[in-house]
């Protein structure tokens, strides 16, 4: 490979272009294999963000061309906010948006899809695993149904990708957005699965030099589609040991944590993503307790922006009540966590929570 790998893959007159192609292709061969996808089925992008834009409004946009008449998508109320706000944008266009409330373990059951399918509905977007509870939704099922009714299936598959199995040969799924940053490869690249066979109509929302065979025009980021190939390789030869090593893991945290009263798991116990835990403390304010935690990287409920805290919009359509919400943490434990970090964590959590139980129960008697 030329030093730093300097050509520009779209090149095709010169070896430094050759060579930055080829590693693109490899990467592209990468990423397929870990869905068991043809090469040519997958664009790279620069996150699961803009795929799912593309995927979305592309759909969209391919039907309008089309001379097509149909008006409705459905999705549901927790999925990440590059699927919700796109879909915002589409109802300002006049489409409208069924957004299917899960139950309150979180999971979106193929029947509730099912029962939202209209004659006009083009285009069902469900999450595999969901960011913030980890539950791991039945795509195969619901891409059945939805290929049953002629409905395009996009999945966002940006947490489950290289942690739980995934095989578009036995799977009716359509399109699937990919993140790079999720399985310890680059930020900012990610990567749009583009069924061939039956082809998904898509428009390109990004024009130009027609890279990536048209849907995603702009010079590709090559350092960073190498390190997710790559990132992909390895999580593919590592899935099932990985996965298993991080649930004993995740589940040693949760034997310690399930001790402190009031303690409540958020989202169903299984399926979940291996490496996740999201658990609400009753009696205690989130705030002060993400403060107190600041040696446990932890994450909070809350979205927060410069003006206000606002409790997770996936734990209150769970049905959790505000207070809960946010006093609920997510524990991520991943390829580099240690039995020692869980122990460490798992105290601290431990005497947090019950020191400040112990000051509110004094507080109100
Ligand atoms: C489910 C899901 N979708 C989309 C994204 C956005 O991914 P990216 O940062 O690659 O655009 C994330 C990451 O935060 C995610 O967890």
């Amino acid at each position: 490979m030329a030093q730093g790998n300097f050509g520009n893959s779209g090149s095709r007159t010169h070896a430094y272009g050759w060579e930055a192609e080829e590693a693109v292709e490899q990467a592209r061969v990468q990423v397929a294999s870990v869905l068991n996808a043809d090469p040519r089925e997958v664009i790279f992008t620069s996150g699961a963000t803009e795929s799912d834009n593309l995927a979305l409004k592309g759909v969209v946009d391919a039907e309008i061309a089309a001379g097509g008449k149909r008006r409705h998508i459905v999705t549901s109320a927790i999925e990440h906010k590059a699927i919700l706000d796109p879909c915002a944008v589409l109802e300002s266009r006049g489409f409208e948006v069924t957004y299917l409330a899960p139950q309150r373990e979180g999971l979106v059951p193929v029947e509730q899809v099912r029962e939202a399918l209209r004659e006009d509905t083009l285009l069902v977007s469900i999450m595999h695993a969901n960011n913030e509870i980890g539950v791991i939704n039945d795509i195969g099922a619901i891409g059945e149904v939805c290929r049953e009714n002629n409905v395009i299936f996009h999945s966002d598959i940006a947490q489950s990708f290289g942690k739980v199995p995934i095989d578009v040969k036995a799977q009716a799924v359509d399109l699937l957005s990919i993140s790079g940053h999720k399985i310890y490869g680059p930020k900012g690249v990610g990567a749009l699965y583009i069924r061939r066979d039956p082809a998904v109509p898509l428009v390109a929302q990004m024009h130009g030099g027609g890279q990536e065979m048209g849907y995603r025009s702009g010079t590709i980021a090559t350092h960073q589609v190498v390190g997710l190939g790559s990132a992909s390789a390895l999580c593919a030869a590592d899935m099932a040991v990985d996965g298993e090593r991080i649930e004993a893991l995740r589940d040693r945290f949760w034997a310690h944590l399930k001790q402190i009263p009031g303690t409540v798991l958020n989202g169903v116990e299984s399926p979940r993503l291996q490496g996740n835990l999201n658990v609400g403390f009753a009696g205690v304010d989130g705030e002060t307790l993400i403060m107190a935690l600041d040696d446990v990287a932890a994450a909070n409920g809350s979205a927060c922006n410069s003006t206000s805290v606002r409790p997770s919009h996936v734990l209150l359509a769970l049905g959790l009540p505000e207070d809960l919400a946010h006093a609920s943490l997510r524990f991520t434990f991943g390829r580099f966590t240690t039995e020692e970090e869980v122990d460490y964590a798992a105290s601290r959590v431990a005497d947090v929570v019950g020191g400040l139980q112990a000051r509110n129960s004094a507080v109100s008697t």
